[in-house]
């Protein structure tokens, strides 16, 4: 068993796991065959996989016209906006204050690997303290099957700083990819800033539930809507000017760092899939750590109907247009580019 204690504000420590299995124990049981366990803050950013041969990141590179963002601006990803963290405290992912012919110069970052189905998935991350953008770290499978935690830096309050949890649902895809009115979403307040310090945020993905927490404390389960079709796991930091969402534009660049990414899941195609509880079936298994400074729930729910009448006119545009427009839009150019770290590091 491994006991190893994972920090957000620091390196964790990615022991190779000499089994083939995960066993997550808290608070369900299930066991998972695939691991994908990152260290951005590693001098040498090896980046560490141990079931998957190839470069585990990508980062992305596509431009979304401001129609198809549903925002007075559009985004354009580009891979010279993912950089490592210059006292290695991680991977940067930029939003940059100059919109370049309509499109807001944006961050984001996939797993090569997207036939990623059920599992538990951790993210150190540290927000921006700019206002007007969106960070995020999720599930996708398409616009309909997502799983989000979503920062947006214009909701940072003394006392009141807002985690959006998010599930992109065929209910939220049939009310224009806003999840506001649906089960899906449930906004929470921090009690810390999240802007001030690396934070673990993590979200299992078992059958028919999604569990969130942060910090290792549980914030809410969702049952409805849950996907069941294999995905990637994404990090974004965009923005696109909507008043009732990323906000925006900036008006200086803003960096969201993310200092690690442990996954534990199970790949669709093969014979592991998504079953539910096999019941401690396999005996030689490592256990997926216990999250770091848990210990007091550092949150409290804030009320969906308490964004207001004013709120989020179209939450998660990250996914739910951007990616449509990917799929649909003439004028969308898309290269996937891979995220290279030279040699020397
Ligand atoms: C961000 O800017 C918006 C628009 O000016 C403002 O309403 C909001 O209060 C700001 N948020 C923070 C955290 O400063
Ligand atoms: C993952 O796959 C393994 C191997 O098939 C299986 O024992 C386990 O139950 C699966 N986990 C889930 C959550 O379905
Ligand atoms: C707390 O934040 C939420 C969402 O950002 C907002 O709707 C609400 O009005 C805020 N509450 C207070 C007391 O400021």
């Amino acid at each position: 068993m491994r006991t190893t204690l994972l920090l957000a504000s620091a390196s964790p420590a990615l022991a190779a796991c000499p089994y083939a299995y995960y066993t997550l124990n808290t608070p369900n049981h299930a066991t998972f065959t695939e691991t994908l366990e990152t260290d951005f803050t590693l001098p040498n950013p090896s980046l560490i996989w141990t079931s998957a041969p190839g470069l585990a990141w990508q980062a992305q590179a596509y431009n979304v016209t401001p129609a198809a963002a549903r925002g007075p601006y559009g985004k354009t990803a580009q891979v010279g906006n993912v950089l490592l963290n210059p006292q290695s405290q991680g991977l940067d992912l930029w939003v940059r204050s100059q919109v370049l012919e309509g499109l807001v110069p944006i961050a984001e970052v996939v797993t090569a690997r997207n036939d990623i189905l059920c599992g538990s998935f951790r993210a150190g991350l540290r927000t921006t303290g700019t206002n007007g953008t969106c960070g995020a770290f999720f599930f996708y499978h398409d616009d309909s099957h997502e799983i989000d935690m979503e920062v947006l830096s214009r909701q940072r309050a003394p006392g009141n700083n807002t985690l959006n949890l998010v599930l992109q649902s065929p209910a939220s895809s049939s009310a224009g990819f806003n999840a506001a009115g649906t089960p899906g979403f449930t906004p929470y307040a921090l009690s810390f800033d999240p802007a001030a310090a690396f934070h673990e945020y993590r979200y299992d993905w078992l059958p028919g539930r999604v569990d969130m927490y942060v910090d290792g404390a549980w914030l809410h389960s969702f049952h409805d809507g849950v996907p069941d079709s294999p995905g990637a796991v994404h990090l974004i930091h965009w923005s696109n000017g909507d008043p009732g969402w990323s906000g925006g534009p900036l008006g200086e660049d803003a960096v969201l760092t993310v200092s690690y990414v442990p996954a534990y899941f199970n790949a669709s195609g093969g014979a592991s899939a998504c079953l539910g509880d096999d019941g401690g079936a396999v005996s030689e298994v490592c256990e997926i750590p216990v999250d770091g400074p848990a210990a007091q729930p550092s949150v409290r729910p804030l009320s969906a109907s308490a964004t207001g009448a004013a709120g989020p006119t179209s939450i998660s545009t990250h996914s739910g247009a951007g990616r449509s427009a990917r799929r649909s839009s003439r004028t969308f150019v898309y290269a996937l580019l891979l995220l290279r770290f030279p040699e020397q590091w």
